[in-house]
């Protein structure tokens, strides 16, 4: 049995469904199901006894430390967290509470439960806790893929947060003898993304006939992993990760945003293609830039690709494929996440942008 929290999430989910669908080892799925936690994208698993969903916070150790003694899991796989950079920019309070105070609680009641662990248990438990390429900062154009030993520089609040506690995760090791793995990926993108990050909010958008807004000139390169390879990435630094270390995951797929937007346009000209004749692309509207954003991410994955043999599946080109065909498929996974906070939120977000 393994505990993931923040399952309910976009890679959270991801993962879970991708676990069952290849093991038989039960899951319990710890989300507190905020804005961004989503049951439906678990509704496949309904009835299925091996997994086990609370609703709940990681912050709240009296819940954690229960499920843990109650379900002896091997492992706990940290997902939970805020994780958009624009909200973090509106309202940094819940990044700190979750991302740094949420996983100091869910440290110390993996210690507390690993501490009473006795013989085979005890060696073989993980705590692996997923993070981001946004620790490591902001990249200049000619500057080489961020490593594993490359300064932590965060510039968000979501990145502070971040980077926060994958500092307490070391620490939890170095003092206290945790047996913990951090995993640090690039840009994720495919099924059951939250329509307010880029890439499905160009999709949804576009197809609604909405603006697709760019921030600032459109030229910030961010570096796209197809969620599935993310998961497989994690299940393979559970299964040979040595401790205490940390990996880079990333499928060397960097873009400027605008090509990503072009991307996305030019599969549903194809796919979906608009009655009057014209492109997606006439729907692009240039808006006001995100205060502090960073120019250009990369990661280079050569420590998780040499040390344990993982490698992406997906090329940027079979996966964004993928992606809009899913979205395509699920009109009715997006029109109730619509339905929800998520206009209000897009109203808080873009309203009064003038274009840049
Ligand atoms: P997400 O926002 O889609 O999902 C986060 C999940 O955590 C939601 O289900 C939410 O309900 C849950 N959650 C939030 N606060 C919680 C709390 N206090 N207790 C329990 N559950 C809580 O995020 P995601 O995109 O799936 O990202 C998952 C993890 O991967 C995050 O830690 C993120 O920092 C990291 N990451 C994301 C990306 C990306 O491109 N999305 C890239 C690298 C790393
Ligand atoms: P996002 O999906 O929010 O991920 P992150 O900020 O974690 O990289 O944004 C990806 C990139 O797309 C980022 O450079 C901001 C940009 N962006 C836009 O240009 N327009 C948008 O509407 C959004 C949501 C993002």
């Amino acid at each position: 049995m393994i505990l993931v929290t923040g399952g309910a999430g976009f890679i959270g989910a991801n993962f879970v469904l991708d676990w069952l669908a290849a093991s038989q080892e039960p899951v319990i799925n710890l989300d507190k199901l905020t804005y961004a936690g989503n049951l439906e994208t678990l509704t496949s698993l309904q009835g299925d006894a091996r997994h086990i969903f609370v609703q709940g916070d990681i912050g709240d150790s009296a819940l954690v430390s229960r499920l843990l003694t109650e379900h002896q899991p091997r492992a706990v796989i940290n997902f939970a967290a805020e994780s958009h950079v624009d909200r973090s920019i509106h309202g940094p309070g819940d990044f700190i509470q979750t991302n740094i105070v949420g996983t100091f609680h869910l440290l110390e009641a993996a210690r507390g439960y690993w501490g009473d662990l006795q013989g085979e248990a005890r060696a073989a438990f993980r705590f692996l806790h997923v993070s981001t390429d946004e620790v490591y900062g902001s990249l200049g154009p000619g500057d080489a893929a961020f490593t594993e030993t490359h300064r932590y520089e965060p510039n968000s609040p979501y990145s502070a947060s971040k980077a926060a506690s994958d500092h307490l995760v070391r620490a939890w090791h170095h003092t206290y003898g945790l047996p913990v793995i951090t995993t640090n990926c690039s840009n994720n993108y495919g099924p059951y993304h939250f329509p307010e990050k880029l890439i499905p909010l160009m999709i949804v958008n576009a197809l609604a006939g909405k603006t697709l807004p760019v921030y600032g000139d459109g030229m910030q390169v961010r570096d796209w992993l197809y969620v599935k390879d993310h998961c497989s990435a994690i299940r393979r630094v559970l299964e040979a990760g040595k401790l205490c270390e940390t990996y880079n995951v990333g499928g060397w797929n960097e873009k400027p945003n605008i090509e990503i937007v072009h991307t996305v346009c030019a599969l549903l000209d194809e796919l979906r293609p608009k009655a009057d004749g014209t492109s997606y692309k006439t729907q692009i509207s240039y808006v006001k830039d995100r205060p502090g954003h960073d120019r250009r991410y990369a990661i280079d994955a050569r420590k998780l690709e040499s040390e344990l043999g993982w490698k992406p599946v997906e090329t940027f080109e079979s996966g964004i494929r993928k992606t809009v065909q899913w979205y395509l498929t699920n009109p009715g996974w997006v029109a109730n996440v619509q339905s929800g906070a998520y206009r209000e939120w897009v109203q808080t977000q873009y309203a009064g942008q003038e274009a840049a």
